[in-house]
């Protein structure tokens, strides 16, 4: 817990064991182990960042030499994004958190497909679940996939869910409470055989595990930059390709 005057350690620096004293008092500087929570902002991210909340601040979507400059930076940007997964520039979407792209998915499918049934875990970020809940207040069946005591799902519940009415199977990569992967490429091809959108909420999974879109059959894939030392409300997104689309 931190108080007061304490300072977050860079992973490099040391911290000295003597402050400890026996675990009775709080060290001086607070050693933060929570990086699924959030991440600092990494010094060559702020580096990188800083021109453009100094002096280049100009609106990217103005006619003027001033802003339009600023386009080309955020199309950079999207291109960089696309390269870390695989994905086309023109497939990302930058929203302000996962939580917006979370439910900026699963709105599209409902919307694409006219569809009424979403299927999801129980075990998905509360992001993924007040959404759904939400849509059941809109007369849109939700499934609740049950995870065994190791936190994994069975794939035969997952095909019994899915009906002719499912717009749309919600589930996570890697779990935000448990570290838990779900077998995204199994879900992914089981989707396609039956013709269902894909959505993968892979906040907790991006920059710990290779994720590559062109290798996992995924309609939408939500990622967030803060869980990979990029700054909160910043950098993140929803991967659409060509037969998806957005609201
Ligand atoms: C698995 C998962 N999904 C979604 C989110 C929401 O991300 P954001 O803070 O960008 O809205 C989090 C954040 O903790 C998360 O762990």
């Amino acid at each position: 817990m931190a108080t007061s005057g304490q300072v977050h350690s860079t992973p490099t620096e040391k911290v000295d064991a003597s402050q400890f004293d026996a675990g009775l008092q709080m060290p001086d500087k607070l050693i933060y182990l929570d990086h699924n929570a959030t991440t600092p902002v990494a010094p060559e991210v702020l580096d990188a960042m800083m021109p453009y909340l100094t002096s280049e601040w100009g609106n990217p979507s103005s006619s003027c030499n001033f802003g339009a400059k600023l386009k080309r930076v955020i199309e950079t940007a999207r291109a960089q994004v696309a390269e870390l997964i695989g994905a086309h520039a023109t497939e990302i979407i930058f929203t302000s958190c996962a939580t917006e792209s979370n439910n900026a998915a699963i709105h599209a499918t409902l919307k694409a497909t006219g569809k009424q049934h979403i299927v999801t875990s129980l075990t998905e970020h509360s992001s993924v679940l007040n959404c759904c809940r939400a849509w059941e207040q809109e007369d849109v069946r939700v499934t609740y996939l049950p995870v065994d005591r190791d936190g994994l799902l069975n794939l035969g519940d997952l095909e019994e869910a899915i009906t002719d009415q499912t717009a749309v199977v919600s589930l996570m990569w890697a779990n935000n409470e448990t570290g838990v992967l779900f077998p995204v490429k199994a879900i992914g091809e089981i989707c396609r055989a039956r013709g269902v959108f894909v959505h993968c909420d892979t906040v907790q999974a991006t920059g710990k595990v290779e994720i590559d879109v062109r290798k996992v059959p995924v309609d939408y894939l939500s990622i967030t930059g803060h869980k990979f030392n990029a700054p909160k409300a910043l950098v993140h997104f929803t991967c659409g390709g060509k037969r998806r689309s957005c609201p």
